[in-house]
């Protein structure tokens, strides 16, 4: 006899690394491989963060605050909002999956945007819900008046991703404020922005603000991107106490750690360290997309810290070859048939000397494979 599993497992996608396969980061950083597959910082941790992680590791043989409550009370401040509203979790995804825990079951549906993060599907697979992905409109943005069109009275959770991934393109606040507006009261709306620090256009503060006036939105924002902190796995959500009580009590109670605590903690005490580094994104992202211009390539209209790449008509035909060319210079990028759109390819901006040779390998692929 062999072990019985939850049917719905068979169902949840699995999820494909960007660092090739056998590989952990680990192994790969401090190698000249350029990891542009993850859409992660190309600047290491401030060296007043690693210096946060060194001293709490010496406490290590407790556990940490399950409260998380100096990090919470930063987060409160740095947003004016009550410490209640605010959930920390390991990495954003922990609260995305906590929220279908706690949100959805069989006859409960989900509504969100398609291609979008690729942790989305797994919502309605693990929790029996049923989901509608809403094609992206012209130009690869949400589509958010099909989103409503969408939503019927099963819905109880809609996600929009802003700026979106894989496609990197941002819908301004004014239009999101008029889409949560016009949503049910009691459907909740997980606003996604793992990648807002990157947009230039509108203040990232405008969606805390329109909790004010929003009981079912939720805010998501992560440290594992403007914030150099991937490998330690620290998101939040800022939200309805009521929101944060349910995802709090299908979780574990130590589920962010100490060291990631105290480092996240560290982090906000450099806003304007990190600001540089954002910045020196933004300015890559020019100059990377100019790169891509000059080769022959379309891109989305991209806000975050990536782009997303057509590789013309025969795209879905070359897309493996060129994925393969990248990665035998020593570039890792992601496919984009793994993320929704066969043709492009989605890539991360590294460091100045990986983006120059991301564009000269992709360029001679190009050649080769046209
Ligand atoms: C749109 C979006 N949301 C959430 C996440 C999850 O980030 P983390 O769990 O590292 O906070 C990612 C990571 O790539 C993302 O792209």
């Amino acid at each position: 006899m062999s072990a019985k599993f939850n049917k719905r497992l068979a169902s949840i996608p699995g999820y494909t690394p960007g660092v090739p396969k056998g590989q952990t980061a680990e192994d790969v950083s401090g190698s000249d491989l350029a990891q542009l597959a993850s859409n992660e910082s190309p600047h290491p941790p401030l060296p007043q963060v690693v210096q946060a992680i060194g001293s709490a590791a010496t406490s290590m043989n407790r556990y940490p605050d399950p409260d998380a409550t100096r990090l919470r009370g930063r987060l409160a401040e740095l947003h004016g909002v009550g410490p209640e509203r605010i959930a920390v979790s390991n990495g954003s995804c922990e609260i995305l999956l906590a929220a279908a825990e706690a949100m959805l079951e069989p006859g409960a549906g989900v509504v969100y945007a398609w291609p979008a993060f690729s942790m989305y599907p797994n919502l309605a697979a693990m929790s029996g819900a049923d989901e509608v992905r809403v094609p992206l409109a012209e130009g690869e943005v949400h589509d958010l008046e099909a989103i409503l069109a969408a939503i019927t009275p099963e819905t109880r959770l809609v996600m929009i991703c802003n700026p979106n991934n894989p496609t990197g393109t941002y819908v301004p606040s004014a239009e999101v404020a008029a889409f949560v507006r016009q949503v049910p009261e009691d459907v909740t709306v997980i606003l996604d922005e793992a990648y807002i620090e990157f947009q230039q256009g509108d203040d990232p503060s405008d969606s805390i603000r329109l909790l004010e006036e929003h009981d079912n939105l939720v805010v998501l924002r992560t440290f594992s991107k403007s914030h150099s902190l991937a490998g330690l796995r620290v998101g939040y959500s800022i939200s309805s106490p009521e929101f944060r009580a349910a995802v709090d009590a299908v979780r574990q109670p130590f589920s962010v750690n100490a060291l990631a605590q105290a480092a996240a903690t560290e982090a906000l005490a450099h806003g304007e360290e990190i600001d540089g580094q954002i910045a020196s994104s933004i300015a890559e992202r020019e100059r990377v997309e100019a790169g891509f211009t000059a080769i022959g390539l379309d891109t989305a209209e991209t806000a975050a810290n990536f782009s997303w790449v057509s590789l013309g008509d025969r795209g879905a035909e070359i897309e493996a070859a060129v994925v393969a060319d990248l990665a035998a210079a020593g570039v890792v990028v992601r496919p984009g048939r793994l993320l929704g759109g066969p043709g492009r390819l989605r890539i991360s901006y590294g460091t100045r000397e990986e983006n120059d040779r991301m564009l000269a390998a992709l360029g001679e692929s190009l050649a080769r494979n046209s």
